[in-house]
Formats: C-alpha cells, sequence, structure tokens
C-alpha cells in the first residue's frame, strides 16, 4: 500500500516542543520509528510536515495518483480547518486522523474535529503509537 503521512504545524517542533504533552522524540524520530515497524514492511511511504494549510492541501491533491491511504495529524487545524477537511473529501482516499495527546481530555477547542467525519478512524492519545494504531486501521 502507498500510504501517505502529513504532519501539520508545530510538529516539526516535537521534541522540545511541550514535551510534558507531546514527548522528547523528534519528528524525524517518530516518523523512522513508524516506518521501521514490522506493521511497516512491505508498504511504501512519503512523509511530509507543513505549517501551512494551503500546503497541506496541495500535498493531499499532489499525491491522490499516487496515495492509497493517508496518516493525518494536521495539528491544530484538525479543529478548524474545511479547507483540509474539503480536500480530503475530495480525494476519495481513506484516511485516518492521528493526535499524540488525547484532544478530549485537553482544552475545549480542541475536543472538536472537523476532519473526523471525513476520516475511516481518528486516533489520539497514545503518543507514537497513535500513528501506530491508526497505521493498523489503514491496512
Ligand atoms: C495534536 C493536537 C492538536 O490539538 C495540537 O494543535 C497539535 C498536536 C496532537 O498530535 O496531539 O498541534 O494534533
Amino acid at each position: 500500500m502507498n500510504i501517505l503521512v502529513i504532519n501539520g504545524p508545530n510538529l516539526n517542533l516535537l521534541g522540545t516542543r511541550e514535551p510534558d504533552i507531546y514527548g522528547h522524540e523528534t519528528l524525524e524520530e517518530l516518523m523512522m520509528w513508524l516506518e521501521n515497524c514490522p506493521e511497516a514492511i512491505d508498504h511504501e511511504f512519503k512523509f511530509y510536515q507543513s505549517n501551512h494549510e494551503g500546503e497541506i492541501i496541495d500535498i493531499l491533491h499532489d499525491e491522490r495518483h499516487w496515495a492509497q491511504g493517508i496518516l493525518i495529524n494536521a495539528g491544530a487545524y484538525a479543529h478548524y480547518s474545511y479547507a483540509i477537511r474539503d480536500a480530503i473529501a475530495a480525494i476519495s482516499i481513506p484516511a485516518v486522523e492521528v493526535h499524540l495527546s488525547d484532544i478530549n481530555q485537553r482544552e475545549d477547542f480542541r475536543k472538536k474535529s472537523v476532519l473526523k467525519s471525513v476520516c475511516i478512524s481518528s486516533v489520539k492519545g497514545l503518543g507514537k503509537n497513535s500513528y501506530l494504531e491508526a497505521l493498523n486501521i489503514l491496512l
């Protein structure tokens, strides 16, 4: 399976960003760990990180003929970006929403995800294992 992994705003700062919430590992370390998990063998990955809404939409558009599944941690955009929501809906590729933290147990504004209804599942609160759980759901 060709799997597109998209990480959104501020996730490039993982490792130093609020480590009590997001842990001490960098995004690169997390993505290398994911790609090297036994479940990932036999699958192709493309990893992207962007701090820009339009760029995330462009990635979804540009990779729509390659990708067969999507893992997306849209960061804060998950809570309000109808444009990313529409882009996921437009390309009709199964997507799983990922969050490292448990967005239901944090500030009220994080409790809502506008991506949830266009994703086949949402995984949250498991740290880096959220990505692995999401991959297993996709597979
Ligand atoms: C996050 C949760 C979001 O609320 C936050 O804005 C992030 C990270 C997570 O992985 O837990 O940037 O998506």
